[in-house]
Parts: structure tokens; C-alpha cells; sequence
């Protein structure tokens, strides 16, 4: 059994742990759900070599691949223990950790407390472990360490391991809106759009559609991961503008002027759909009204689906019903509050047949 622990920003509940679901099942790399904590997720990779020495390794590069595709989540740890998190239990973890890193390498250890809810101090947890390390030999380096290691305190629990990668969220900074070549306001945040189209299980060479693509925000994020991106809107101003954006980001791209309840695709050429269709408020909406436009486009986003295929729809109303109708099997709703007027709601529908 090989643990390896996801470090979940608190935003959401449920999207960062759906968004690592997602990115290790389109990676198709085996695993199981082991444990759930407040902002860790800890899952067994039978098939994954975390040994400090093997960085070069093909299973470490699958770690590295994930965390340049995670939005949501800060680190990927290997798992050396996990204790109740009074000070006493931590320490007689640590003390049965079999390290099996040469002394040579430098260390640092960092404690996090989710939400700040243990007593102890981080640094008292930081103190006490390096000491334990001192104590086999190891050496400290608080600047250029070769081995980091972590210590998360969340529910109650002690996690404690070896960090194996960490996502770059300067990356999603630099790429807000108003940086892009293009901007008009309302539109998804790059993590956000990042999380779903993991959570669509987009990847390397995959065909995904946005029908409803405005500035192309979450083309740019799919286009980035290596898959086809195919982007539709009714509004010629809005296309030139997802255009710039794309030709920046990734110069591969498709855009078709053409509306999204009657699109000229194939039946079944798409395998996933990432899309954040109109409000109803400032966003336009080229349909007698919202609901029919969502019916309509609901039926034709399962048609061009291929069988297996997902998509991930943002509203702000309820939209099952319409799925259901569509034949898509609701399988996730996740509910996001987003300003007090603005509550999204986000829904994973899966093509069955
Ligand atoms: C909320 S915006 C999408 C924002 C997008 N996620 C982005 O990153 O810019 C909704 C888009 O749907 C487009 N739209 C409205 N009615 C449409 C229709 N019938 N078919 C296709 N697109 C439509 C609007 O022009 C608008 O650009």
C-alpha cells in the first residue's frame, strides 16, 4: 500500500477532491479513496515509487503530471504516518518513521494547522520533529532543502510525509482575466475553469467543447494540458476576442460562430464538455429565454457526447431536470457561493449509452 495524500485548498468542500478524482482517472493511473480529512485527501497508488532517490523514475514523472494539471490542491505527500494530533502522539509517530533517505540530504519540515483548529504551535510541531531528524542524522537546510517534509493537523489527525510535488499557483495568477490579451468581465476564474476540466476528465489529446466559450477562459486552461480545443458563441465580438486569447496561450485551437442549441457537430465526436452558459444577467442570451436556450443545448451537448463522455455544466438555476431529460445521469451537483446575490451551482452529467 503506497499513501499519497493531497493538500486541498479550503475553498469548496468537494471540488478540489473531485478535481483530484478526475485528473488521476484521466491519467488512468489505479488507485482508491483511503481517507477524507478537512482539505486532505488521502488515496493508494499501488503502482507509484515515492523513494527520494528516483526522481527521474516514470512513476514520479505521473506526480509531477498531476501537479501541473492540479488547480486545487497545494501539495502531493508522500505518506510516512499519521497519528492523533496531540504533541506526544506526532512525536512517537515520527520516532517509528522508517526514513529511508540517505543522511546526506538536507531537510525542512513545515506544520499546517487547517483552519488553525490545533492548539499546538506549528512551530513547536516543526521544533520537535527536526529534532527527532537531527537525532538520526539528518541535517537541516531551511533555504535549499533536498527533502521536505510536512506535517498536516486536520480532525483531529496528525499527516506527516514527504512532499513529492507542489502546484505552482503563481502560474493561474498570471493568467487571471484582466491579464489576458482579451478581457470582459464575468467570466470564471482560471482555477476554477483549471478544477473543471479535471474534473471532466479532459487530458493530452482529448476533444473538449465549450458551446458557450465567451473569452475562451476555459479552453485556455484544457488547450494547456495538451487537449483539442473546440469553442462555440453567437457573438462575433466575444469569438475575436476568445481568439486572441487562444492564439496566446495555445495557437491549436477551433472556433466556431454558431449557437449552442443547434450546433453543427457530429453525433458522439466530443469526449468532454466544459461550459458556463449564460445567467440571464449581464451575459447575453441569444434564445427566447434562458430555460429553453438551457433545454435545448442540454439535448445537443448529450448528442455530440460520445458514450462515456462528461460534461460540466455551471448554472446559476437548478439544471437536473433538463439533464435528466437530455438522458445524462446526474452524477455530482456542487453548490458554490459565490457573492450574496450569486450562488453557482455546478453539475458533473455523465453520457451513459
Ligand atoms: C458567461 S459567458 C461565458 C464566459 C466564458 N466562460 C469565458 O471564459 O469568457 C456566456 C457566453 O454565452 C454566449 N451565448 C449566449 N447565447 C448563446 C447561444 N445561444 N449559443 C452560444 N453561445 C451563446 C454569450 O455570448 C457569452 O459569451
Amino acid at each position: 500500500m503506497t499513501l499519497i495524500a493531497f493538500e486541498l485548498s479550503g475553498e469548496h468542500p468537494d471540488i478540489p477532491v473531485a478535481e483530484v478524482i478526475g485528473a488521476l482517472e484521466s491519467e488512468d493511473i489505479e488507485f482508491s479513496v483511503r481517507y477524507r480529512f478537512d482539505q486532505i485527501l488521502i488515496v493508494d497508488i499501488p503502482n507509484i515509487n515515492t523513494n527520494a532517490n528516483v526522481n527521474a523514475n516514470a512513476n514520479m514523472d505521473q506526480v509531477s503530471k498531476l501537479s501541473k494539471r492540479l488547480a486545487l490542491t497545494w501539495h502531493i505527500i508522500s505518506v510516512l504516518g499519521i497519528s492523533d494530533s496531540t504533541l506526544p502522539d506526532i512525536m512517537n509517530m515520527v520516532e517509528n518513521v522508517d526514513f529511508d533517505e540517505p543522511v546526506s540530504l538536507t531537510y525542512k519540515v513545515r506544520a499546517k494547522k487547517i483552519k488553525r483548529k490545533s492548539p499546538i504551535s506549528s512551530e513547536d510541531i516543526e521544533r520537535k520533529i527536526g529534532g527527532v531528524l537531527y537525532n538520526k542524522g539528518y541535517r537541516a537546510d531551511l533555504v535549499d532543502p533536498d527533502v521536505r517534509y510536512r506535517a498536516v493537523l486536520t480532525d483531529g489527525k496528525c499527516i506527516f510525509g514527504r512532499v513529492l510535488a507542489s502546484v505552482d499557483r503563481g502560474s493561474f495568477e498570471d493568467r487571471k482575466p484582466q491579464n489576458k490579451p482579451f478581457f470582459y468581465p464575468g467570466v470564471l476564474m482560471p482555477r476554477l475553469a483549471r478544477s473543471l476540466v479535471n474534473i471532466a476528465r479532459s487530458g493530452p489529446g482529448s476533444m473538449i467543447l465549450d458551446p458557450y466559450c465567451g473569452t475562451g477562459g476555459i479552453l485556455v486552461e484544457a488547450g494547456l494540458m495538451g487537449a483539442v480545443t473546440l469553442g462555440c458563441d453567437v457573438q462575433r465580438k466575444i469569438l475575436l476576442g476568445a481568439r486572441m486569447n487562444l492564439d496566446f496561450y495555445v495557437p491549436d485551437h477551433s472556433l466556431m460562430f454558431q449557437d449552442a442549441s443547434n450546433m453543427a457537430l457530429k453525433d458522439s465526436c466530443i469526449d468532454c464538455v466544459v461550459t458556463d452558459p449564460p445567467y440571464g444577467r449581464s451575459a447575453l442570451i441569444q434564445a427566447r429565454s434562458l430555460d429553453i436556450l438551457m433545454k435545448r443545448s442540454l439535448c445537443e451537448i448529450f448528442r455530440v457526447l460520445r458514450p462515456g463522455g462528461r460534461a460540466v455544466v455551471v448554472s446559476e438555476c437548478p439544471v437536473e431536470e433538463w439533464a435528466v431529460s437530455a438522458n445524462f445521469v446526474v452524477v455530482d451537483v456542487y453548490i458554490q457561493r459565490v457573492h450574496r446575490s450569486l450562488t453557482r451551482r455546478i453539475s458533473v452529467l455523465d453520457k451513459i449509452q
